[in-house]
């Protein structure tokens, strides 16, 4: 058996909210005990769109403020930004030329992403999916813990994995990943609009719990947070056409662990203002002491850039002597 080994991505976001957190950061926390975790942020996904460069290198070292106030050990795992360690790019070039412009073209994050205009858009955004296989690839990792939307990704991944296997003759060389897709895992979604992604660019601020924000403003969120007349069922068949509904009590079951049966085994019947009071404390609970600590993190640079070159030296080790092998069965030499 080979060993597992995780890697994962985040997009340097400047204030992270709770859907970042029960989305993604909480499931990396629980994976650290159980495997050798590599946590990566992705700023060279960033820049497929613009991105204002002081805004960029704050929101950076904001990222893995989040990581580390959220409990990610920098001892356990490797922590570390995408940019620093070149060989993602150099595989990810590779990759472009292993990959077929018909598989991108299927990508239905690019069609999103770039819109209507979509002769517009960078190269790079049509070609991203190549990079995150590449991130994945250069590590060798087995799983990947991915939300649903990231799914797509990772078939092309494994089609990219077959593929380089196939035409360089070294059967399992690469890996082929799995994702680690937790149904407790919720899609956390708008306060405001049940059926949008919880997000830090929706223009509302009353559509996010940000991980920054104090004890009265979640009061306040939750408070005015959009629901329905009905009360809550005691089934989830009662939760149909019922998103914003649907998103509050997963939020609830998430955050306290549990799963949303049994929240609706506890709250069947009752209405939303008990189901929300009791949200609000376990927010402030759990998210407030995080904002905190994020704040009081992003004081010492020192230190987060400190947590990033010794991420980079682990991460780079491991990445050298595997783009060396890659190379080599390629046929490409580096005279130096
Ligand atoms: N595309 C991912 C997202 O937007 C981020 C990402 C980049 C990633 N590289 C990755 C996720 C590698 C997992 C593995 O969420």
């Amino acid at each position: 058996m080979k060993k597992k080994r995780v890697f994962s991505g985040v997009q340097p976001t400047g204030n992270l909210h709770l859907g970042n957190y029960l989305g993604a950061i909480d499931n990396f926390v629980n994976l650290q005990n159980k495997f050798e975790c590599i946590y990566c942020v992705v700023d060279l996904h960033a820049i497929t769109n613009h991105q204002d460069p002081k805004q960029l290198k704050s929101n950076i070292l904001e990222t893995v403020a989040s990581f580390v106030a959220s409990g990610l050990s920098t001892e356990k795992n490797i922590i570390f930004n995408q940019a620093s360690v070149a060989a993602h790019s150099e595989l990810a070039w590779i990759f472009n030329c292993v990959s077929r412009i018909g598989w991108m073209n299927r990508m239905t994050q690019f069609k999103e992403k770039a819109g209507s205009n979509k002769e517009n858009a960078s190269v790079g955004l049509l070609v991203y999916p190549n990079l995150m296989a590449a991130d994945i690839l250069i590590y060798k990792a087995t799983h990947v813990p991915v939300g649903e939307d990231q799914k797509q990704h990772l078939e092309l991944t494994r089609d990219i994995a077959k593929k380089f296997n196939n035409d360089f003759k070294c059967k399992d060389f690469f890996p082929i990943v799995e994702p680690l897709i937790s149904k407790d895992i919720p899609r956390v979604m708008s306060l405001r609009n049940g059926k949008k992604k919880m997000s830090k660019s929706d223009d509302s601020d009353y559509s996010r719990i940000n991980l920054k924000d104090d004890k009265d403003l979640i009061n306040l969120k939750i408070k005015k947070a959009t629901t329905d007349a009905d009360s809550i069922p005691s089934e989830i068949s009662g939760l149909k056409d019922r998103a914003e509904a649907k998103n509050l009590l997963s939020i609830y079951a998430s955050i306290n662990k549990t799963n949303l049966e049994k929240v609706l085994k506890d709250f069947g019947g009752k209405n939303f203002s008990t189901l929300k009071s009791s949200l609000s404390e376990t927010i402030i609970e759990k998210i407030c002491p995080i904002g905190k600590e994020i704040t009081k993190l992003l004081q010492d640079e020192k230190y987060l850039t400190t947590i990033l070159k010794k991420g980079t030296n682990k991460a780079d080790l491991i990445a050298k002597e595997n783009i060396k092998e890659i190379y080599n069965l390629i046929g490409l030499t580096k005279f130096t």
